[in-house]
């Protein structure tokens, strides 16, 4: 068992534990953009939707605790690997050259990686933990929607989400040894397209729900 350890505590075995749990939030990412996507079909569709999800009870917290684990993991393999790239640096230069073959996915990726963090602890405050006493999730969803903050700070939000899928979803691929120079420009096609429908598709729901639904 402690080789399994040794090899997860490697550098290779973080790079791949990295890659994997990142992997599995974008297709996390898919199944809630679907799942958000009932928006647009008003209160009745996203409420009959939601109450769906959490008849699956049991199903649903292991999914949730899954989610959580992963999500440590991420943070915490990340954490790492920023903070040895940065003692790594030789010189702290004063002015940052801009390496060849960097995108801002791939320059970026602590700072947008934190902000989303910090994004997921208050949207689960605000939705996820919302008191639903005396107001449907759907009625939650559209107030804050309303609300010019959160309205702008959603957007904003989900260009950064876009910004670290961007790089994320093609670095797990070089990380699982699918980097073949021949295969590089689907990949990094794929990841750019993958990026843009993830920030399109849950940037527009806030925009649509502010413009066209009444609160
Ligand atoms: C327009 C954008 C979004 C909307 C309208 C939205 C809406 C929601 C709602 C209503 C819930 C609560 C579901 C429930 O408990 O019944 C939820 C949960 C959640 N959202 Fe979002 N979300 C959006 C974007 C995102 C993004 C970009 C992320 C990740 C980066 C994210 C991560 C989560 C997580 C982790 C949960 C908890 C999942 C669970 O408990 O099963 N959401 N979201």
């Amino acid at each position: 068992m402690s080789w399994l350890f040794s090899f997860i505590w490697s550098s290779l075995g973080r790079k791949l534990l990295m890659a994997l749990t990142g992997f599995c939030f974008c297709m996390f990412l898919v199944m809630h953009l679907f799942g958000n996507l009932m928006l647009y079909g008003g209160r009745d569709a996203f409420n009959g939707y939601a109450e769906k999800l959490h008849q699956l009870g049991v199903l649903v917290t292991v999914f949730e605790l899954g989610l959580l684990t992963f999500g440590i993991i991420h943070v915490l393999t990340g954490s790492i690997l920023f903070y040895q790239n940065f003692a790594a640096r030789p010189v702290r230069y004063a002015v940052r050259a801009s390496g060849g073959g960097q995108t801002l996915g791939s320059a970026t990726m602590p700072y947008t990686g934190f902000l989303v963090l910090v994004f997921v602890v208050f949207h689960l405050i605000d939705f996820h933990f919302a008191d639903r006493t005396n107001a449907t999730i759907y009625d939650i969803v559209s107030t804050a929607f309303h609300d010019p903050f959160h309205l702008a700070t959603y957007i904003f939000v989900m260009i950064v989400v876009a910004v670290h899928v961007s790089h994320g979803f093609w670095s797990a691929f070089q990380t699982f040894g699918l980097n073949h120079v021949k295969y590089m420009p689907l990949i990094k096609g794929l990841s750019l397209a993958f990026a843009f429908v993830v920030g399109l598709g849950f940037g527009f729901i806030p925009i649509y729900i502010a413009l066209f639904r009444g609160q």
